[in-house]
């Protein structure tokens, strides 16, 4: 008898209870000590801790942010098609993407002057996702040296440089990552400024609050992170992004693109890999999100080469969409940002293990015992 048994009065219930407490099994799956039990709590802390003005230079996009919008909107049109009778009971959430076994297949991205969010940024990163194994992405434009990340965890491996200024300065930079322990180079793009309202309305650049370490050679040379913000050199061209990655003494993938056009171009110019992203919505607003790019980028790149997708992703079910239309993994850029605002290295660890238990409970509705087994196939055919 359970006491959710209408004909029993509350005594009753006690009374039940305490008679045959063996055959009561209490539903417990929603008790937790944890401090974060859903990613809204995480998101409703850094909320707190963060003033109004940083607050918007986490979440901001530019234009009338219909992009950002849009990276999580196509996510919430892709629906299930949910199998009965799978027999799926725990499926194995792990993987591998470029040279790194994954518990699950997820990155952090690279965000820049992080230590407006928790003064321990991308150290506390880089501990948190080697606790849940799976790896992080650490920005030239970091708060932090690249060294003292690198050091700070053994899930530092992929450093991402702006290609911008002069060659042989990206060049030197790439192998001072190099020296530091990185393996792979995130190749990014700075055309020119972004129109971000809500920085202009608050009148609040990031920079200045931490200034960024890495630029230069010797760690202080600012030449690098006066190019980023002044724009007075001419930008690069495929031909200078292929020269520089023929001479990279680590491979490299290219991060933001956004066309199979794109992508191929990438390869031809010696990535070992395609970062498909709008970065968040963060550079132009009005474009495609790029969960709706990602099969005709994969169709074109063929099934070998590694994919790794952000922009949008906000819950575990977007990682079995994205790794089910043909990513390898994802990366997350806000959420990790969440995290670390709302409780350092334990908020990017509590978002990064709910994430993974939503992955988990995702694979095994739609009875996919693994993730290889994720594909076209989990969506509702129209
Ligand atoms: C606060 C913030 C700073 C960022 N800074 C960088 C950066 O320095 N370099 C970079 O490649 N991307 C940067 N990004 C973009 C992220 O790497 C990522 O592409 C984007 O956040 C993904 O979208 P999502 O936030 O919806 O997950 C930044 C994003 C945020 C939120």
């Amino acid at each position: 008898m359970t006491i959710t048994d209408p004909t029993l009065s509350t005594t009753d219930v006690d009374a039940d209870l305490s008679a045959s407490s063996a055959e009561y099994i209490p539903d417990d799956r929603y008790r937790s000590h944890e401090k974060y039990t859903s990613l809204v709590g995480i998101k409703k802390d850094a909320k707190r801790q963060l003033s109004e003005v940083v607050w918007n230079y986490l979440w901001t996009g530019t234009g009338d942010e219909t992009t950002v919008e849009r990276n999580t909107s196509k996510f919430d049109e892709l629906l299930w098609e949910v199998p009965l009778f799978s027999g799926v009971s725990n499926p194995n959430t792990s993987t591998r993407f470029l040279d790194y076994d994954l518990s699950f297949p997820l990155l952090t991205a690279p965000f820049g002057q992080e230590a407006v969010f928790h003064p321990d940024g991308h150290l506390a990163i880089g501990r948190a996702v080697e606790k849940v194994g799976v790896h992080q992405m650490v920005p030239v434009a970091g708060s932090h040296l690249i060294e003292d990340v690198a050091k700070a965890s053994g899930s530092a491996k992929i450093y991402q440089m702006t290609f911008v200024g002069e060659e042989e300065h990206v060049l030197q930079m790439i192998h001072r990552a190099k020296a530091a322990g990185y393996e792979y180079i995130c190749v990014t793009y700075s055309p020119i400024r972004q129109w971000r309202e809500r920085l202009r309305e608050d009148r609040f650049s990031p920079r200045g609050l931490t200034d960024s370490v890495n630029f230069g050679p010797n760690g202080s040379n600012p030449a690098g992170l006066k190019e980023l913000l002044e724009f007075t050199k001419p930008r690069w061209t495929w031909e200078q992004a292929k020269r520089v990655i023929e001479r990279s003494p680590l491979p490299c993938i290219v991060k933001g693109v956004g066309s199979a056009e794109d992508a191929t171009r990438a390869l031809a110019a010696g990535a070992v890999g395609v970062y498909v992203s709008n970065y968040g919505g963060r550079t132009i607003d009005r474009t495609l999100s790029t969960i709706e790019l990602l099969p005709e980028i994969r169709a074109a790149v063929g099934p070998d080469v590694p994919i790794v997708l952000d922009s949008g992703i906000r819950r575990g079910s977007d990682i079995a969409a994205a790794v089910a239309l043909g990513a390898n993994a994802v990366a997350i850029g806000r959420l990790t940002a969440i995290g670390l605002a709302a409780d350092g290295e334990h908020g990017v660890q509590r978002t990064l293990e709910l994430l993974k238990e939503e992955f988990w409970t995702t694979l095994g509705h739609l009875g996919c015992s693994s993730v290889a087994e994720l594909g076209p196939h989990v969506f509702r055919q129209k």
